[in-house]
Parts: C-alpha cells; sequence; structure tokens
C-alpha cells in the first residue's frame, strides 16, 4: 500500500483511531489533514507522523457542530495540498440516553456522528471525483444491534444513519469512480467511553470485562481497526465500495 503523493483527511485524528490511523498512513508516505479539537493532541500526533517519512501535517483545529469549521477543513486541504484523495470521517462521540430522555442527546449524537459527516462529505466530493478518491466513514457495531448493557439510543441511531450515508454515497457517486466504505468497530481501547461520561475507573472496568467476554478474549486496538481504514482506502480496496466491514473480536456473535 503506498499513499505517495495522496491527500487523506482524518477527522478525529488527536486521538484513539484517527491517531492511529494517522501514523499508518504517514507510515505509507501520505499527506495528511489532522482535524480535532484538542490541539495539543493534534501537534503530538503530527510530530509523530512527520518522523515516519518527513511529511508535515497540516493540522486543521474545529468543531464539527460548527459548519464554519467543517468548511475550513476543506478549504485548508485544497490551499494547502491543492487536491483530496481520501475522506477519512472517523470523529464521534458516544452519546447515552433512552427513549425517556426527550430529544437532546438525539440532536447531540447527530449533530456529531452525522450531520457533521453528511456535510464534510458533500464539501469534499468535488474534489474526490477529480482525485477518483475514496471516502471511509467510520460506524460502529451499535448500527446493528443496541449495546448489551448501556442505553446508548442516540448513539446507536446515529451510527446506523451513517452507515445508509455510506450506501448511498457509495451507489451515487460509483460512476465517478469514487469508493465509499464503512468500518464497524466493536469495544476498542480508546478513551471514547469518557466521551459517553464514564469516568475513567468505569472505562477500565468496562474494558476489562469486555476482555473476558469477547468470543477472541479481548478488545481491539486503535491499531487493529486503522488496519482496515488503511487497506479500505487504498488501492487495494480498487473493487470495494459500499461495504460496511464489521471489526469486533466476534462480538456481533453473542
Ligand atoms: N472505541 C470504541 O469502542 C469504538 C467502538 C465502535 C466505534 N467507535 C467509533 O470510532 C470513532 C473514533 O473513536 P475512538 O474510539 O478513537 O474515540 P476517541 O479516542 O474518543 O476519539 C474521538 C475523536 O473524535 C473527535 N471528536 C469528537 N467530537 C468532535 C467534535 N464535535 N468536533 C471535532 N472532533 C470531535 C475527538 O477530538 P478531540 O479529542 O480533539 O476533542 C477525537 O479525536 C468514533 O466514530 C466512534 O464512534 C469506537
Amino acid at each position: 500500500m503506498d499513499f505517495n503523493d495522496k491527500v487523506v483527511v482524518i477527522t478525529g485524528a488527536s486521538s484513539g483511531i484517527g491517531a492511529a490511523a494517522a501514523l499508518m498512513f504517514a507510515n505509507q508516505s501520505a499527506k495528511l489533514v489532522l482535524v480535532g479539537r484538542n490541539e495539543t493532541s493534534l501537534k503530538n500526533v503530527a510530530a509523530k507522523c512527520e518522523l515516519a517519512k518527513g511529511n508535515k501535517p497540516v493540522i486543521v483545529k474545529a468543531e464539527l457542530t460548527v459548519d464554519e469549521d467543517v468548511k475550513d477543513i476543506i478549504d485548508k486541504a485544497i490551499t494547502h495540498f491543492g487536491r483530496i484523495d481520501v475522506l477519512v470521517n472517523n470523529a464521534g462521540i458516544g452519546i447515552q440516553g433512552s427513549i425517556r430522555d426527550g430529544i437532546e442527546p438525539y440532536d447531540r449524537a447527530m449533530a456529531t456522528n452525522v450531520r457533521a459527516a453528511y456535510l464534510l462529505i458533500s464539501l469534499a466530493t468535488p474534489h474526490l471525483v477529480k482525485s477518483r478518491g475514496n471516502i471511509v466513514n467510520v460506524s460502529s457495531v451499535a448500527a446493528f444491534k443496541p449495546i448489551r448493557d448501556m442505553d446508548f439510543l442516540p448513539y446507536c441511531t446515529s451510527k446506523a444513519a451513517l452507515d445508509q450515508i455510506t450506501k448511498c454515497v457509495a451507489r451515487e457517486l460509483a460512476k465517478d469512480g469514487v469508493r465509499v466504505n464503512s468500518v464497524n468497530p466493536g469495544a476498542t481501547r480508546t478513551p471514547f467511553v469518557q466521551s459517553a461520561g464514564l469516568t475513567k475507573e468505569q472505562m477500565e472496568e468496562l474494558y476489562k470485562a469486555r476482555d473476558k467476554t469477547l468470543p477472541l478474549g479481548k478488545m481491539a486496538e486503535s491499531a487493529d481497526v486503522a488496519d482496515l481504514i488503511v487497506y479500505l482506502a487504498s488501492d487495494r480496496a480498487r473493487s470495494i465500495t459500499g461495504s460496511i466491514y464489521v471489526i469486533d473480536n466476534g462480538e456481533m456473535l453473542s
């Protein structure tokens, strides 16, 4: 896999799966646009990426629920690199909530996990058509089934919607040579559940339990998921579009 001269935009690159994907793309010589809110973390990730092959990533500090910030991502990518080959819509938040909690958790989950990705895809499309590039959306097994032991209705709903975006846009852009795919992780060791309001201690407890109960006896690491993202974004996946790839250590079996 070689991303020499390819420009890859990654949201949520400051942490977890996005940071691991950034490093993997950097090792394959990609030119990177790293998006997140935490500038210090973005700079740390960018420094590691630059060490890989000497390409200095562009950092874009963006709050994805603000449309101007989303537009700024595409503007900066084009100003710096003149093209976009790959868009990885990875940023996401875990929002707990049940149907009794009213509409607010739904709006928050949809704003980051769906609306921002929709807008970014829309703005990136002319550039991806030009480069015959591709999109990888990071969804979740929660798109298919409720989380076993938590009320996670807003999150599950948002990921199911994201999968439908993947399929509809894949169909629409296939004739332009643009591929669109989804990576749907199960439990993956990142700070993610803290965004859903769990404390560090609760997170560690939950992860210990997942390590015991998942069929393969372990959670995924960020790099496992990043591997699949990079594969789908590469030319080796040239015949794959509109596909939803589960990576879950067998979670869907139980
Ligand atoms: N970890 C899991 O178990 C798991 C399972 C299934 C699916 N996923 C999905 O994997 C993706 C990556 O999550 P992760 O596990 O790597 O979690 P993470 O470590 O918490 O990373 C989430 C990333 O999203 C960014 N982000 C969140 N809200 C944002 C906003 N409003 N504007 C801009 N950036 C925002 C964060 O940026 P800042 O930190 O800079 O604010 C961070 O870089 C998410 O879509 C998540 O739903 C994770």
